[in-house]
């Protein structure tokens, strides 16, 4: 459980409507402090509810495609109370998958060995230069600009998986839904819709979760008013790295050389034994397992029998009960990242490309979140305590 301690600054120059000095209780990792007020979800990780809009997760899941579910997060209506709205907004995604020619050729100058998430990165900052000028500013055309980069981070993603399997670029399409699009490009081939409706409730579930790191420092970049683009560059910063987005690839790295549940177990035993980390496992929020988790565990029961792979299943089963042996009496469960990895994985995608397919269906909850922060602006700057030296003389000269 977090610890808590009293941050108390004295210092005379902090001034801007603050009594001093300011006293106020800080976790480690800005654990227990609330920075903003939103509308786009409710996250209670006491009970384990999430909700969009305050439509429960569990309704959500299944029911809505990820376009659906981004039309709710960044709109606030349900497709069903407008479908002329939902559908002018859907038209609009999926015609704006089209990429400027020197992003694509930017990305594939790359080497293929890069990882797809600098590539990513790369591809984002070459889209803002190309669809943006340095006198745009963020007023007006700023929710067409939000479909777009949705639209356009996972036609990046696709053409990612494509450079990296030395694969031609792949032909703009309009008719279909991202999902759709993306599995084309990843596989080359027409996806099967059970596929798709897997892609989609994974982007759904991904899609927002509170002020988590990739959330909360595109709000920050946000509040300085840079436009959409920086934003979303520094989002996807936060989502590398094997505390967050990087966790599903060492997922596989853990799972998928494991042969039999017994000898998940053992390796399992064997990994906290040696004090090491289990990725998949453990959350900043929720010492309960994670709503998500449900959905996900059994979509991949469903896709592995269907792929005659029910061994990754068990196995991924015998991993999850030897780590909640271990770690529960901890508060430490199964994250969404542990299943999730392993249905990225019979979808086609390689460890590496995990964090860019998160990505996709997480640029609905933070534009959204981006938009609402927006339409009352202030720029964030939370204060720090001095550890450092009080006073210090300078030495004299020649005395060092
Ligand atoms: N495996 C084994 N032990 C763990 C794990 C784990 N995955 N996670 C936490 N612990 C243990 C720690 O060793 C520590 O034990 P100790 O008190 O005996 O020293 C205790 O649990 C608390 O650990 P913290 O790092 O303080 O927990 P925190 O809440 O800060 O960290 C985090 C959360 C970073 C997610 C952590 O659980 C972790 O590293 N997990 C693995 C990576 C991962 O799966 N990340 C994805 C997170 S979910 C998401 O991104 C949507």
């Amino acid at each position: 459980m977090p610890t808590y301690r009293t941050l108390t600054s004295n210092f005379p120059w902090a001034l801007d409507r603050l009594e001093w000095p300011v006293t106020s209780e800080v976790g480690p990792g800005l654990a227990g402090v609330i920075a903003t007020g939103t509308r786009v979800s409710w996250l209670d990780p006491s009970s384990g509810a999430l909700a969009y809009r305050g439509i429960p997760i569990e309704r959500i899941a299944g029911e809505y495609e990820f376009e659906e579910a981004a039309h709710l997060l960044i709109t606030g209506r349900r497709p069903a109370e407008d479908r002329d709205a939902f559908n002018a907004f859907r038209d609009r995604l999926r015609r704006s998958r089209d990429l400027p020619p020197d992003a694509v050729a930017l990305v594939r100058s790359l080497h293929r060995e890069v990882h797809p998430t600098r590539m990513l990165r790369a591809g984002v900052s070459a889209l803002g230069c190309h669809e943006m000028t340095a006198e745009d500013e963020l007023s007006g055309a700023r929710h067409w600009r939000e479909l777009r980069i949705i639209a356009q981070v996972a036609a990046l993603v696709g053409e990612i998986a494509r450079h990296r399997n030395n694969r031609p670029k792949h032909m703009f399409e309009t008719g279909h839904s991202l999902a759709h699009c993306t599995l084309r490009a990843l596989r080359d081939d027409e996806p099967d819709t059970r596929d798709v409706r897997t892609l989609d409730l994974l982007w759904v579930l991904y899609a927002d979760h509170g002020l988590d790191a990739p959330t909360f420092t595109s709000m920050v970049v946000a509040s300085c008013l840079a436009d959409p683009y920086y934003n979303i560059v520094a989002g996807l910063s936060a989502l590398r790295g094997p505390l967050l987005g990087g966790a599903g690839e060492r997922v596989l790295a853990q799972v998928l050389p494991l042969r039999t549940p017994e000898q998940a177990r053992l390796r399992v035993a064997e990994i906290l034994a040696s004090g090491g980390r289990l990725a998949g496992f453990g959350h900043r929020l929720y010492h309960i397992p994670d709503p998500r988790v449900v959905v996900l565990r059994k979509e991949l029961a469903a896709q592995a029998r269907r792929r005659n792979r029910a061994e990754l299943f068990d196995i991924a089963r015998a991993v999850e009960d030897e780590a909640l042996r271990q770690l529960a009496p901890k508060g430490i469960h199964v994250n969404i990242n542990f299943y999730a990895a392993l249905l990225f994985h019979l979808l086609g995608a390689d460890g590496p490309l995990i964090p860019c397919l998160y990505a996709v269906g997480r640029m609905a909850g933070l534009l959204a979140r981006v938009h609402e922060a927006l339409e009352n602006p202030r720029l964030f700057r939370p204060l720090d305590r001095y550890v450092g030296h009080r006073e210090r003389s300078l030495p004299r000269e020649g005395a060092r």
